[in-house]
């Protein structure tokens, strides 16, 4: 596994890797790297023939008050999963070579509207972050395909619609969120939960099993569904919920009756950490390749 630390060299190696139609897969991470972020590693492998993972905790996604600083960088751990992966490149870039100083009126780019929709509401500018990030890698690294996981919902349709209008060349690949077997999804911020409120996260995805199942028994309204999810998460009152929503799995919108493509998404806060999860409600929807 070749190490990278510059634009200018991640793309010289993507641009030598390539040659002779060769694929190349990108899964981009902020590293502190699980068996989430592994199952896109093999996605990749299987679907490409040169892998390429970087890991840059990305600051402008972060809010003023939120984990940026504490964020975990096992970066020596990560780089041994990676390399047991069989990973070609890691591109691992300092925040200066991503961000030069002495930017006065940076370049931003953002999918308005589905930015400020559900983690976008509580999370003001971060999706904005995401897309500067993703698009300036997606420069450097000029994947043919790049995989992403539907644990981050709204991120994996924001950046399918960023990818759409600015026409990138990259293709997205949109993976199933990999889980804890007591169905608390994997997340790099789930060592920061106390024994405890590990016990009452998992109620998360009992909320959505439960609508799941209501959906499943015929129940269409997004109001009923919501309730029931709702209740189901007042089991843990140490549990504070930050949105439910049901929402169309594109578009980001709410919708008042599920049916195909029906996004149900949770975020709510465990303790001071905040946790998201989603369900979508019939399988398969916009899950997998975009174009
Ligand atoms: P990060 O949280 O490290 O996640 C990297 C990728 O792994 C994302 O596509 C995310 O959706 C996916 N992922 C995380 N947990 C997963 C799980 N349990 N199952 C399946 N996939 C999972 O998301 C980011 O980093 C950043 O916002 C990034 C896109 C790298 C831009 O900075």
């Amino acid at each position: 596994m070749k190490l990278i630390r510059t634009i200018e060299q991640m793309r010289a190696a993507s641009r030598e890797a390539r040659r002779g139609g060769r694929r190349l897969g990108f899964v981009p991470t902020m590293g502190a790297l699980h068996a989430g972020h592994i199952a896109l590693v093999r996605a990749a492998r299987a679907q490409s023939d040169v892998v390429c993972v970087s890991i840059f905790v990305n600051p402008t996604q972060f809010g003023p008050q939120e984990d940026l600083a504490k964020y975990p960088r096992p970066f020596e751990r990560d780089r041994e999963l990676l390399e047991a992966e069989q990973v070609d490149f890691l591109f691992y870039p300092e925040v200066t070579e991503m961000y030069p100083p002495g930017a006065i009126s940076p370049t931003w780019v953002e999918v308005t509207g589905m930015s400020e929709r559900l983690d976008g509401k509580s999370r003001p500018g971060h999706f904005r972050g995401v897309t500067t990030i993703v698009s300036k890698l997606f420069h450097a690294v000029e994947a043919d395909v790049a995989f992403f996981g539907q644990k981050d919902a709204a991120q994996a349709a924001i950046i399918r619609r960023m990818a759409r209008d600015l026409d990138f060349e990259t293709r997205i690949v949109v993976c199933p969120t990999v889980r804890e077997p007591d169905g608390l999804a994997m997340s790099s911020r789930n060592v920061y939960l106390s024994p405890l409120e590990r016990k009452s996260a998992t109620v998360l995805y009992r909320a959505l099993t439960r609508i799941q199942f209501a959906v499943d028994k015929g129940e269409r309204g997004a109001a009923a569904l919501l309730r029931i999810g709702k209740e189901v998460l007042a089991e843990e009152p140490e549990v504070k919920l930050d949105y439910f929503e049901i929402v169309n799995n594109d578009t980001l919108e709410p919708v008042a009756d599920v049916s195909a493509g029906a996004l149900v998404a949770v975020a709510a806060f465990v303790g001071k950490t905040r946790l998201i999860d989603n369900l979508l409600l019939f399988g398969g929807g916009k899950q997998g390749s975009d174009k």
